[in-house]
């Protein structure tokens, strides 16, 4: 259940839908499919193995499994990776919080698309609005980390992940009875072969990885409390299975809407905070929905942020040798200055680029379509070359009372496929050879 709630939130419902639209929709799809499939179903198991057989935290397991000097360096890369990411994802988890709040202030029914798109422009580059919820979300994160709710959370999050699930069916099928039904659909289940380029197939890995939580080290903290009964292949493919189906619903939900209400898919991480309001807006109680399903992406992006969190907290902790509250504090401090800049970057800060993009879209990317890449394959070739296959495979098979027939394949999965195609893709989208 924490690994779904890990995996689930704003990666399935804000980005996917987004990275479809920009990437061409039924062809980022398929490709997208094909890398949950091939590359994050065996990653995640990976992960999880290496996790409970280490039973510590991302960088300690590493280390613990191999001596090797740079082997046992990887962890590093995933705690980075998950402060980086905490650093935009707040920001956006934030936006969810001005959304209830518009529900609730009547600022969702009766307006325009124009109207929607321009009043979240204004938001979003505004500089203290978006900044003061972001950091709301931040603290309550640091206060589940610190321990002060978290049985809350957990009861909270069993009740109201199954209920975002059914929610968005209902949404489902009200998008399908949109004049744009069709249209959306075809845009996001036809490939359109044409439309794949090495840009596509990079952004279609990169959220196969980012929306499983792979490649940061979440998923080996998490399988470090596993019990030692758990059947690992078969939750890894639940934890996939789930995370997919949640990142096909919010598509079906936004594409006929798009399509219905004349709005650009390609604009971007605007896109689902502008295609939403104009679903509520035509329901009866419309305010009512769309507070409900605010609520529910809030505390699916937080059952994400406490992955996160956790990972660089569990680090700091046991490598430093200071207390969770202390090591809590301190990642928050940290994230808290890259999530200001990252909100600020929207706005005021909008000048400031690298290589074209501003702070929040580099943080993205660079996370997503690089380090999560990057991370999985080290963690593969680290699985399948460093570590006795014996080893692997005992863990894996919970000592041979378990009985999975993909064992061979899963192995050379992780000694040759991950590694290859990662390498693969990134060698395409620098253009060294063209495929
Ligand atoms: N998988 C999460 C989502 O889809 C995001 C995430 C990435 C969480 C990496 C943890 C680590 O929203």
């Amino acid at each position: 259940m924490a690994a779904v709630g890990s995996a689930v939130g704003l990666g399935n419902i804000w980005r996917f839908p987004y990275e479809a639209g920009q990437n061409g929709g039924g062809a980022f799809l398929l490709i997208y499919l094909l890398c949950v499939l091939v590359m994050g179903i065996p990653t995640l198991l990976a992960e999880m193995t290496l996790g409970r057989m280490a039973k510590t935290n991302s960088v300690e397991a590493f280390r613990r499994v191999s001596k090797h000097p740079v082997f046992s360096r990887i962890g590093y890369l995933g705690v980075l990776s998950c402060l980086l990411i905490l650093g935009f994802y707040t920001v956006v988890a934030g936006w969810t919080f001005q959304y209830m709040w518009e529900s609730v202030s009547g600022g969702i029914v009766g307006g325009t698309t124009e109207q929607f798109a321009q009043s979240f422009v204004d938001f979003s580059t505004s500089p203290f609005q978006p900044l003061f919820w972001t950091l709301l979300m931040l603290v309550f994160t640091h206060l589940i980390i610190i321990g002060g709710v978290q049985k809350g959370i957990e009861r909270a999050s069993k009740l109201m992940m199954p209920l975002l699930f059914v929610l968005l069916v209902v949404l489902c099928v009200n998008s399908l009875m949109l004049d744009g039904a069709r249209e959306g659909l075809l845009f996001l289940f036809k490939p359109d072969f044409s439309a794949i380029d090495s840009g596509v197939v990079l952004s279609a890995m990169g959220q196969a990885f980012f929306s499983l939580s792979l490649g940061a080290g979440v998923m080996i903290t998490y399988a470090s409390y596993f019990e030692k009964e758990v059947n690992m292949p078969r939750t890894a493919t639940t934890v996939a299975l789930l995370d997919t189906s949640v990142a096909l619903l919010a598509g079906i939900v936004i594409f006929p809407a798009v399509f219905t209400f004349g709005i650009q898919p390609t604009q971007g991480p605007n896109l689902v905070f502008v295609t939403l309001p104009n679903i509520f807006a035509q329901l009866p109680w419309g305010s009512v929905w769309s507070f409900i399903f605010f609520l529910l992406l809030a505390l699916a992006s937080i059952t994400s942020l406490i992955s996160l969190h956790q990972v660089v907290t569990a680090y700091v902790e046991e490598e430093f040798r200071v207390s969770n509250r202390k090591a809590a504090l301190i990642v928050t401090c940290a994230a808290g200055v890259l999530t200001v800049f990252a909100s600020l970057s929207l706005g005021v800060l909008n000048d400031l680029r690298v290589g074209g993009m501003c702070l929040f879209d580099l943080l993205d990317f660079v996370t997503a379509k690089i380090m999560m890449p990057v991370g999985s394959l080290l963690l593969c070739v680290f699985m399948g070359w460093r570590l006795e296959k014996s080893a692997l495979l005992n863990e894996l098979t919970n000592y041979g009372t378990l009985r999975w027939r993909w064992a061979k394949v899963f192995v050379v999965v992780l000694k040759y496929v991950v590694p290859i195609l990662v390498t693969l893709i990134f060698v395409n989208e620098l253009g060294v050879f063209k495929f």
